[in-house]
């Protein structure tokens, strides 16, 4: 799920390993280095964490060149002979790849049927046909070569153990990235593995191949032409990616709320303190007959906030889809839609499908995303950003709530500039949001309690909610499950009776949200029902619609803003909920940060 690479006048490995651990966030299973220098090259590869990397690694070995990759398992199970580099038959080549190769069981019977395959990989098949081809060209003409014969998604990086002076490079659909240095460069899928040693990265376009020494970058198209292309200063700053004092990324990114928030009313102020956003963008708005939200996850999970807010405030029609769904399964379109592609890495594989197709149909598409730069948003017409700071956890908390503010400001900057008047103010409102964050952040001993007595030896969990707290409930038990493994869903609050209340037993966790007036009557019937039959509940409610029976009572906020605070608690219980079961809380199993296989 990561790619890392070294060339330069120092040692490579500690440069890579160090790289790898900066992308542990992504989420992998396996990882690998493949170093190069005057006896060879070396590999180390092992299953687990790069810290089970670390202890294979010989250290004596010293290399001014090498490549690593973290795995997460598509084809094949994560181990030791799967995980990245992968060589050629006779060693010559190394590589490490991210993607999927859709045609390699065809070039596998085309090309290299003659050739013993050590693996089922699609990685093994692009490596052993860079040899192949390699017996009449060049290495450069024969990666080349290949190149055009793939189909689907890669990041490639390659050695040549007759040339210790170049790191090969490629990209299709996949992120990479390549960072200049004096007298060193480097390879990575993402700036954060390399920000401690460099600022300055050049984008890599699809379908492109790029040769790299110490000290000099080539890129060319596959028709052997030279491109031009100037870097860019990568504007992260290397402190935001450490933990300090915090011992999870997760908290303190949940803690980081009340400002990420403040920060994004100040971006999209003007000088007289409107919101305000590109007149391009009202303009796509305005012009569209319904929107077309695509997201994946909690992105998904923050669409559907913002479908209410698109219709209520601005009153546009909306449709949320998930992204993997909508690529094969198009719905019937409107007239004139617009589509908004809401993620906050900006490369998500499946809805990064969806923004091909719909741009092939010639639609203009927005993206909302955390990621300057990211494919989404250099491929939609249009794009919002976050301002988050980067999001290391794999579970995703303050993108989340940055998504759902964003969307309001984007719904409430529509809605004036089509004339319409809104009973509200909406900067004053998100600042009461910000301080209710920051009230619910305080109290975090409430929340590691209740997950204590709650949900630290339960099998399953189950959040209802009715209206926009039954979107917060979803996106809760996504929160509850990711990272500590208990089987938790999110039901509509009457829709639980129709089926899933057959699983209630005596005991069984259900959090209830009441934060919306217009239905906290009939939610608080829902709890009866389940209470009934032995449910052990807690409930959140929102201050002016507390009862006695609450475990916890957010500060109030308009209701339409509530899902920026009755998530808070979510969050927080799933995290200590993490903790007492002793869950990797920043990096749950199986799972990645940035998805980019479809
Ligand atoms: C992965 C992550 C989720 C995330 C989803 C969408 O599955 O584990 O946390 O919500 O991808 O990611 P995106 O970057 O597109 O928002």
């Amino acid at each position: 799920c990561g790619i890392v690479g070294y060339i330069g006048n120092h040692d490579s490995k500690e440069v890579l390993l160090k790289g790898l651990e900066k992308l542990e966030y992504r989420g992998y299973d396996s990882a690998g280095i493949a170093v190069v220098n005057g006896k060879g090259v070396q590999v180390f590869k092992e299953k687990g964490r790069i810290a089970d990397l670390r202890g294979i690694v010989d250290h004596n070995v010293l290399a001014n060149t090498g490549i690593g990759h973290t795995r997460w398992a598509t084809h094949g199970v994560p181990s030791q002979e799967n995980a990245h580099p992968h060589q050629s038959n006779t060693g010559r080549y190394t590589l490490v790849h991210n993607g999927v190769i859709e045609n390699y069981d065809q070039l596998k019977r085309e090309y290299l049927q003659d050739v013993k395959l050590n693996s089922d990989t699609d990685t093994e098949i692009i490596v052993q046909l860079i040899e192949l081809f390699s017996k009449n060209l060049s290495t450069e003409e024969a990666f080349r070569k290949t190149l055009k014969l793939l189909k689907g998604s890669y990041a490639l990086a390659l050695l040549d153990e007759e040339d210790k002076e170049t790191i090969y490079v490629a990209k299709n659909k996949s992120p990479l990235l390549v960072g200049l240095g004096d007298a060193f460069n480097v390879v990575a899928s993402d700036a954060m593995a390399m920000i401690q040693i460099t600022d300055q990265y050049v984008e890599l376009v699809d379908k492109e191949m790029v040769m790299v020494t110490k000290d000099q970058v080539i890129i060319k198209n596959l028709e052997g032409m030279v491109v031009e292309r100037k870097p860019y200063t990568a504007e992260l700053d290397a402190s935001d990616i450490e933990k300090g004092t915090y011992p999870h990324y997760m908290l303190k990114e949940i803690d980081e709320q009340p400002l990420v928030l403040r920060k994004i009313i100040q971006k999209y102020q003007d000088e007289n303190g409107a919101l305000t956003i590109d007149e391009n963008i009202l303009t796509a708005m305005d012009e569209a007959d319904r929107i077309y939200i695509i997201a994946a996850g909690t992105s998904y999970h923050a669409g559907l906030v913002g479908k209410q807010y698109i219709e209520k405030m601005a009153n546009v029609p909306v449709e949320v889809h998930i992204s993997s769904e909508f690529v094969y399964n198009t719905p019937l379109l409107s007239s004139k839609p617009l589509f908004i592609f809401i993620s906050q890495s900006g490369e998500t594989a499946d809805s990064r499908a969806v923004l091909v197709s719909i741009k092939e149909m010639g639609y203009e598409a927005l993206t909302i995303t955390n990621v300057p730069g990211s494919t989404l948003s250099r491929e939609a017409d249009y794009t919002l950003l976050l301002h988050a700071g980067p999001e290391i956890a794999v579970a995703s908390t303050k993108a989340y709530t940055a998504q759902i503010a964003v969307l309001a400001i984007l719904a409430e900057v529509t809605a004036k500039a089509k004339g319409m008047n809104l009973d509200f103010n909406l900067v004053q409102e998100l600042g009461i949001v910000a301080n209710a964050m920051e009230v619910l952040c305080g109290s975090k001993e409430e929340y590691e309690e209740i997950s204590r007595s709650f949900l630290s030896t339960t099998r399953n969990a189950f959040f209802i909610g009715r209206g926009m707290d039954y979107y917060v409930g979803l996106e809760g038990a996504l929160k509850l499950k990711e990272i500590s493994y208990i089987q938790a869903e999110g039901f509509a609050g009457g829709e639980l009776k129709h089926g899933t209340i057959a699983l209630i037993e005596e005991g069984t966790p259900i959090i209830a949200l009441a934060t919306q007036e217009s239905v906290n009557l009939s939610i608080r019937g829902n709890v009866k029902e389940v209470v009934a039959r032995g449910a052990n509940p807690c409930i959140i409610s929102m201050k002016g619609l507390q009862q006695e029976e609450d475990t916890f009572t957010t500060p109030e906020v308009h209701e339409l803003l509530t899902p920026l605070v009755s998530v808070i608690p979510l969050q927080l219980i799933s995290y200590y909920a993490a903790l007492h079961r002793d869950c990797d809380v920043d990096k749950p199993r199986n799972l990645a940060k940035s998805v980019t296989v479809e």
